[in-house]
């Protein structure tokens, strides 16, 4: 379905009030429930999930420092909105089909708070996971300012309940920030980027069968789910009426298996100043950003003197990536910036020189570096299963980092397609990528390099939470595990790979 371009405007997800703050802490509730939502202006609304009315859900901003306590509550329905596929890990006809836990993505929380896979619940808490722990979640934020988000992580179904809609922003603020003068308040605007097939009637869809139906399965998960049309915070191919100043986004691809590569197609640069974990230590001038599943990017875009222009944003990643299909007429426009609003006051605003400190973690500080596969399997009904270390999620654990110890950890990927690759708990750095020879390494299990190790790009020089492992590259990161010990987890954040095995606990120990 073709759907007319810039028609609706760009909604503004609302904050998140708490219900109550003081000396340093806070409490706030957010409620899980179906509704109707409008996602275009030619459709009828769209039943979709989110949090307290809204998908995204309402944007949850923080001090750094701020203790926080979320009651995540379950207010769904009984029936899921989207076709589940039983046969996949956790999903089987022995637990409630609709069970959702919260994961603030990229925060560091103790484990009980962190959205454990297994430790979903369903309304009112009536059934819950072996994991699960608690109702109400906290949050210490001892991260710096950056810009997360919290979408569902139940076991099996992540997929369809963040297709469905639960997703929204977590920002964590710091005086160190606001010193730098960067553009702020109604100029520091959010951008949720997903990619969603409505039908007619104005509903989602969402596959339940792969282009190849399986044989002998009502419904079948997918190996990947790409859209037809590209939302921005929930609205089909939006615009954005600015002033011709100086405005901060946060850009977050938030797609369940697309990547995006984004640009302006005014040729200007984009001045990006932080990546998934906080601002980098100086801004970098880009005309294009990619970003995978989860991976987040922060950018100035200055409309000075670019009265009366329109700017539009796209998108020229191919899916999968990278060798996939380009984009088509749904899919390679993300959204409109209308230049044509009178300046309120004079953009006092800067894009400071230096940004922040990023203290490099050094190689030789590792205790351990653990080298870890990227694999591609079929399952018994020839479905496409891709698995970490050749391990499904139930074996045993094998990651069980010492609290405070820096690890390397090697990423072999041996499969044809990048995948995100996401670690709860801590935020890494890229060391380097380098291609290597995968039909040897298949057969001898031993890594031939045949290229120069690469560093990362300087869009990647800062704190990360997720990072694209290449097809055919040995991808390495380093990370200092703290500050909790317990269980979490790591996996390709490509959902439908999440889904079905692409994720696996560990453990950091005492
Ligand atoms: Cu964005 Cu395990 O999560
Ligand atoms: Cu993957």
């Amino acid at each position: 379905m073709v759907l007319s371009k810039f028609v609706d405007e760009l909604p503004i997800p609302p904050m998140l009030r708490p219900v109550w703050r003081r000396g340093g802490q806070s409490y706030y509730e957010v409620r899980m429930t179906q509704f109707r939502q409008s996602l275009h202006r030619d459709l009828p609304e769209t039943v979709v999930w989110g949090y307290n009315g809204s998908t995204p859900g309402p944007t949850i901003e923080v001090e750094s420092g701020e203790s926080a306590y979320i009651h995540w509550i379950n207010d769904l329905p009984e029936k899921h909105l989207l076709p589940i596929d039983h046969t996949v890990h956790g999903a089987h006809h022995d637990v409630p089909d609709v069970r959702t836990v919260v994961h603030v993505h990229g925060a560091s929380v103790e484990w009980e708070s962190d959205g454990y896979p297994e430790a979903w619940f369903t309304r009112g808490f009536q059934q819950v996971g072996p994991y699960f722990r608690k109702q109400v979640y906290h949050y210490d934020n001892f991260d710096r300012a950056c810009t997360l988000w919290y979408h569902d992580h139940a076991l099996g179904i992540t997929r369809l309940n963040v297709y469905a809609g639960l997703a929204g922003f977590y920002l964590i603020r710091s005086e160190q920030e606001r010193q730098l003068n960067l553009p702020s308040g109604e100029y520091d605007i959010p951008l949720m980027i997903q990619d969603k097939t409505l039908k007619s009637d104005g509903s989602l869809y969402y596959p339940d069968q792969p282009d190849k139906p399986v044989p002998g399965l009502k419904t079948s998960i997918v190996p990947e789910f790409f859209g037809e049309t590209i939302t921005v915070n929930g609205k089909v191919h939006p615009f954005l009426k600015v002033e011709p100043r100086k405005y901060r986004f946060r850009l977050l691809n938030a797609a369940n298996a697309r990547f995006f590569r984004l640009q302006l197609n005014s040729g200007q640069l984009m001045y990006q100043i932080a990546t998934d974990g906080g601002l980098m230590e100086q801004p970098v001038g880009v005309r294009s950003i990619t970003l995978s599943p989860a991976e987040r990017a922060e950018v100035i875009i200055d409309f000075t003197n670019m009265e009366g222009r329109d700017v539009v944003m796209t998108n020229s990643a191919p899916a999968p990536f990278p060798t996939g299909d380009m984009p088509d007429g749904g899919t390679a426009v993300v959204m409109q910036f209308r230049v044509n609003r009178p300046l309120q006051h004079i953009d006092t605003s800067v894009i400071p020189a230096t940004l922040s400190e990023v203290p490099k973690l050094l190689p030789q500080n590792a205790m351990m570096e653990r080298f870890l596969t990227l694999d591609h399997h079929l399952d018994h009904y020839g479905r496409e299963v891709m698995l970490l270390d050749n391990k499904h999620w139930d074996a045993a654990i094998t990651e069980n980092p010492r609290l405070g110890a820096t690890e390397i950890w090697t990423v072999i990927n041996t499969t044809p397609d990048a995948h995100p690759i996401h670690l709860h708990l801590v935020n890494f750095q890229i060391l380097d990528r380098r291609n290597f020879d995968v039909a040897s390494f298949q057969k001898t299990g031993i890594v031939t390099y045949t290229g120069e190790s690469e560093p990362p790009a300087p869009q990647e020089r800062g704190w990360k939470d997720t990072v694209i492992a290449n097809p055919g590259q040995v991808t390495r990161i380093i990370m200092t595990f703290g500050p909790y010990s317990g269980l979490f987890v790591w996996h390709c954040h490509i959902l439908e790979h999440e889904d079905y095995e692409m994720m696996r606990p560990f453990v950091v120990i005492i």
